[in-house]
């Protein structure tokens, strides 16, 4: 029997990357309703996945309206309504798929793991990286004990300019107040999977970064409102919309139009956010940031992101005592360097680009027909502990670089949620 799941938010993440799954293995996942205020979303993925009328809903809160009528809710909507969804699922004795961030608000991601320990349901957040065959090929080398004990990680986000522009400058992760600061809604990831190949609890961490070049003041003489009310910069500016959407940014024009035809992005494009002169935005969440890491066995990590790269990217470098990985996930390749016998070998994984999601699909099905508590708990415990990085990196970073204690700032949210403890509700 295939687990019975209902869609929440029908966007770029829901219905173009995970709900693909259900029309790729049936056998392991149905979707039975949906939830999407966009009428033409909504009906696209009824008749995609032959949703009957009465289950295909404009807003997420009319599916609670009634009784409990599948397994699994899958929350896709943005960082800031995951929150209400979430704990309503929960209490409704839905398994929750939850997209990361578990929520902007620190006390809002202890409350959401709480609710879920309380009413014993699988919550699953959409880490997807750990499902990669690049980092769990990676994870399973350490855990092998190849390289040793790992003493320090060295990993760098290389965003990408025109992903930045795209996402954190025009678009919906552009301001920390409407959505997350980016060091939580891009770089979650990268902490997550700095501790998770760490197994060790991170004790303290410094941040450093601010916004440094979009804004006004760099703006370039005459630049006009949007790129197509005939800029004069639009042939030499790097961030020009269409150069974009009509390249290799063509999927993300998603995010405001259904049809990526070249007609219909150069139509669309500048009646929206997304055609906006990146220097006359509202935005300000950073555009590059620094963040170091001590953990509990006193082995250290360095984080970096950086809207200032030609490519999207992430690259690794892993110290242990007996040998080093290093390696770039865009490639999709890493070295392994053993220092007793001087020799490396080269490592390759095939990743067709959605392997991550189906294989973290694929475990969140098993574990809502089998579950596994002690197991859940880890992984859910390991993603909150994460977001609690994230959020300690934002208040270093706010506070010019001040060292911020773990778990500190854990038992301060723990304690304003009123769950001193896990599991203490
Ligand atoms: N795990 C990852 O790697 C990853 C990557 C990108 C984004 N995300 C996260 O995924 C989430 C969704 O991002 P996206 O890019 O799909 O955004 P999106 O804007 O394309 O999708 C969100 C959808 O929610 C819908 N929605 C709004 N109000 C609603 C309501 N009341 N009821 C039901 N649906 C409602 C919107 O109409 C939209 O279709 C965000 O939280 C984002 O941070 C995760």
């Amino acid at each position: 029997m295939s687990v019975k799941a209902i869609l929440l938010g029908a966007g770029v993440r829901g219905a173009e990357v995970y709900a693909k799954h259900a029309l790729q293995y049936p056998e392991e996942l149905q979707f039975v309703a949906v939830a999407e205020p966009d009428g033409e979303r909504r009906a696209s993925f009824a008749r995609e996945y032959n949703i009957p009328g009465e289950h295909a809903y404009a807003d997420w809160k009319e599916v609670f309206q009634q009784p409990r009528f599948a397994d699994a809710v899958f929350i896709c909507t943005q960082d800031r309504m995951h929150y209400d969804a979430a704990m309503t699922a929960l209490e409704k004795g839905y398994h929750v798929l939850l997209e990361k961030p578990i929520s902007p608000s620190p006390i809002e991601c202890v409350e959401i793991e709480e609710a879920a320990l309380r009413h014993r349901r699988i919550l699953t957040i959409c880490y997807v990286l750990r499902y990669t065959p690049f980092w769990s090929t990676i994870k399973q080398i350490i855990d092998r004990g190849d390289i040793g004990k790992v003493v320090n990680i060295q990993l760098n986000e290389n965003v990408g300019f025109a992903h930045m522009a795209h996402s954190y400058v025009r678009g919906n992760w552009r301001s920390a107040e409407h959505s997350s600061p980016i060091i939580l809604a891009k770089s979650c990831h990268d902490l997550d999977m700095i501790l998770w190949l760490m197994a060790q609890d991170c004790k303290r961490l410094t941040s450093f970064g601010s916004l440094f070049h979009f804004k006004k003041e760099n703006m370039p003489e005459g630049a006009t409102e949007h790129c197509t009310d005939g800029c004069p910069h639009v042939e030499d500016c790097c961030y020009s919309d269409l150069r974009y959407y009509l390249g290799e940014g063509r999927r993300r024009a998603l995010h405001f139009s259904t049809d990526l035809s070249d007609e219909s992005i150069r139509e669309t494009v500048g009646h929206t956010p997304y055609g906006r002169c990146v220097y006359r935005c509202d935005n300000d969440v950073v555009d590059h940031q620094v963040v170091n890491m001590e953990f509990e066995n006193g082995a250290t990590a360095s984080f970096t992101l950086s809207a200032f790269t030609h490519d999207s990217s992430r690259s690794v470098q892993i110290s242990g005592t007996r040998g080093e990985i290093r390696g770039n996930m865009q490639q999709q390749s890493f070295t392994v360097f053993d220092f007793a016998s001087n020799r490396s070998q080269e490592i390759k994984v095939h990743d067709g680009g959605s392997e991550g999601c189906s294989i973290m699909l694929s475990e969140f099905c098993h574990l809502v027909k089998y579950p596994n508590d002690l197991y859940a708990q880890a992984s859910l415990r390991g993603s909150v502990q994460s977001h609690m990085m994230s959020f300690a990196a934002e208040e270093s970073r706010l506070h010019h670089g001040k060292p911020i204690e773990i778990s500190e700032i854990t038992q301060r949210y723990r304690r304003f949620s009123g769950c001193e403890a896990v599991g203490s509700c």
